[in-house]
């Protein structure tokens, strides 16, 4: 049996952003804006208030959301939603604000705290519609009904999500990438392309995931060096947009892999940035997986998407040049750290669903090769 949904409306294009007015109006008269300090630095929120104004919305601005956002950001931002009561909620910028404005809205709705939302399907109240409106283009979560929110005490990620939390609308302008620092533009594109290779093989890929991941590789690989060659390249910054919204419609239907519980603990201990240390595990996970010689097949098939040599060997040699056009080659982390890491990694949630079995031991050997 397989289920699958496609849940958000998707508008994209150069001067999408200015319809915002347009779209929101169709769901409701007032307006809560989440957004961060750096997208308001850019002028991306004064664009975006300027459609709001011209369809005559009543709209109350939260710009204060930090990256890797807690329940503290959560908090704040739902003190501000009590007080003005929104009819809708939009969130303007990477991921961070995008799952602040997710967070709030299981709160709000539903009454509770954050923590009360881990898991999944979590909210039994009907959710406020949420418009979302990306600045980068990497973790796809304006069309996915997660929300990722660190606990303020304990650290601990909490994954928050329930279907009736995916963004209604998502507004995918490339306009709004141009300004991103070109470490952004590298980190965000990584990124993207280990969401299309890791959903492409897990347990829990369809026939709906496999054709979202075949695409979105196809067109991030052909992409992210023409935006970090030229970062004014509206074609190509719509494209890796398109591909990271397309890799986030798998992630929601077929989950991550091994290269993502890797990531999670190089982040923590070493702080790398999660789509550099996505990208640095990634041809190793790939070459581990494809032992299996039915994930062989489908790693063969997404190379051939991309137009290479259809064999997993020549798509795990793709994913290492990536990384290095994408200048995130050098990771320095010491092969002593793989033992450590390799326990972190081994209790991520994301290795269950990886389509070999991974466990500890295999993990601190694909540390061993990545670092060696
Ligand atoms: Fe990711």
């Amino acid at each position: 049996m397989t289920e699958f949904r496609l849940a958000t409306r998707v508008v994209s294009g150069s001067g999408s952003a200015d319809r915002v007015g347009e779209l929101c109006a169709e769901l409701g008269g007032r307006v809560l804006l989440v957004t961060d300090p750096g997208i308001v630095a850019a002028g991306h929120v004064e664009r975006v208030e300027a459609a709001l104004a011209k369809a005559a919305l009543e709209v109350q601005r939260f710009d204060e959301v930090r990256g890797n956002p807690t329940t503290l950001d959560v908090d704040r931002c739902l003190a501000v939603a009590k007080a003005f009561q929104p009819d809708l909620l939009l969130g303007l910028g990477g991921g961070s604000a995008i799952d602040v404005a997710k967070g709030v809205n299981f709160v709000l709705t539903g009454g509770g705290a954050m923590r009360d939302y881990r898991g999944v399907a979590t909210a039994s109240q009907p959710l406020l519609p949420l418009i979302a409106v990306p600045t980068t283009a990497g973790t796809g979560t304006e069309v996915q009904s997660f929300a990722l929110i660190g606990d303020e005490e304990t650290h601990e990620k909490m994954a928050c999500g329930d279907p009736k939390a995916a963004p209604k609308v998502a507004v995918l302008d490339p306009t709004l990438t141009v300004t991103l620092p070109p470490f952004v533009t590298a980190c965000t594109g990584m990124d993207a392309i280990g969401h299309a290779v890791e959903t492409a093989v897990t347990t829990k890929r369809n026939r709906l995931s496999e054709l979202f991941s075949r695409e979105a590789f196809r067109l991030a690989s052909a992409n992210l060096a023409r935006v970090l060659g030229d970062p004014d390249d509206l074609e190509a910054r719509g494209n890796m947009l398109v591909a990271a919204t397309f890799a986030g419609i798998a992630i929601e239907n077929s989950m991550l892999g091994a290269a993502h519980s890797m990531a999670n603990p190089l982040t923590a201990r070493f702080g790398v940035v999660h789509g550099q240390a996505v990208g640095f595990a990634l041809p190793h996970v790939v070459r581990f997986n494809a032992q299996d010689a039915e994930i062989r097949e489908l790693y063969a098939e997404l190379a051939r998407s991309a137009g290479l040599e259809p064999t997993a060997e020549a798509l795990a040699a793709r994913l290492s040049e990536l990384l290095h056009e994408a200048g995130l080659a050098a990771v320095e982390v010491p092969a002593e750290a793989a033992p450590e890491l390799a326990a972190g990694a081994a209790e991520q949630w994301t290795a269950r669903f990886n389509p070999r079995p991974v466990g500890a031991g295999d993990f601190q050997t694909l540390f061993e090769q990545a670092c060696g």
